[in-house]
């Protein structure tokens, strides 16, 4: 496995890859890797001739007060996990090496970046838009993977993937849960075994609204009420938003009639978490 911290490094592999014809599979990921970009990368290995991991702490997608500085990271234990998985190379840039001095150019969404995280977090999407473009333009995948934790997120790549005629195929991945149903994130390391518990609230929440749409329930006031009421229970989580979008401009519904993502963040004491369903109809959920 090779580990390239620069540009020029990682693209000497890509080049000579991409010179013998060889599917490169990317899974872009900020390190600290569990069980879900583990999925990631396996699935990318049965897709892929080649896959590359790129970890890399994005800066310009946390605002100042966010945990930019404390997010987690482990280095050592992402090159071990990477490399049992048979993983061809890591891109680990320097924040210098991806923003030097002088950087001034990004992408945004305005309109997907609207509601949903967009909300809390005006500056975060222009942030992830910029760095997975540059990480497209570097490490040029055939195929890219990103877990559905970050479903918004997904469907804004998406979104820029058609607008800017990017010839990558973009690969969701299922959410990865614990056995209890906590959604595996590299921020629930944050918690403590009593915050663990309140987080499982979160899950919790959206199983009631799924099972309120599994009965027939098609307001999203009535859906979102029931979401709100779950979570109030739990005296340690402070919801952020409980929203339903429907999936093509992420805008909001009075009324689930298609396919619809129902969405949740809250702070877990200090951490904030999100998850979510993707209601796709009827009888597929
Ligand atoms: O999902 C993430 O971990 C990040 O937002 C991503 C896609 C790696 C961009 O920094």
């Amino acid at each position: 496995m090779e580990i390239a911290t620069t540009v020029a490094e990682a693209r000497g592999f890509i080049r000579s890859w991409r010179s013998h014809d060889l599917a490169i599979g990317l899974v872009p990921t900020m390190g600290y890797l569990h069980e879900g970009h583990a999925s990631l990368i396996q699935k990318a290995r049965e897709e892929c001739d080649r896959v590359v991991v790129s970890v890399f702490v994005n800066p310009t997608q946390f605002a100042p007060n966010e945990d930019l500085a404390k997010y987690p990271r482990d280095f050592a234990k992402d090159v071990k996990l990477c490399e049992s998985l048979g993983v061809g190379l890591i891109f680990h840039p320097s924040p210098e090496e991806m923003y030097p001095p002088g950087y001034a150019t990004y992408v945004e969404d305005p309109k997907l970046s609207e509601n949903l995280c967009g909300r809390s977090r005006p500056t975060h999407f222009r942030g992830v838009l910029t760095v997975v473009l540059k990480l497209f333009l570097i490490l040029e995948p055939t195929r890219a993977y990103f877990g559905l934790k970050d479903a918004q997120q997904f469907f804004i790549l998406k979104r820029m993937v058609t607008d800017l005629n990017l010839d990558i195929a973009l690969v969701p991945g299922p959410t990865v849960r614990e056995l209890n149903g906590l959604a595996l994130s590299s921020r629930n390391s944050y918690l403590s075994e009593e915050e663990k518990k309140a987080a499982l609230s979160l899950n919790q929440a959206l199983t009631l609204a799924k099972s309120l749409l599994r009965s027939g329930e098609r307001q999203t006031a009535t859906l979102i009420a029931a979401m709100k009421g779950a979570v109030a229970a739990e005296p340690l989580v402070k919801l952020d938003y409980a929203e339903i979008v429907e999936t093509t401009g992420l805008s909001l519904i009075p009324e689930v009639t298609g396919e619809a993502l129902v969405a949740l963040a809250a702070y877990v004491g200090k951490t904030r978490l999100i998850d979510n369903f993707l209601w796709e109809g009827e009888d597929k959920v």
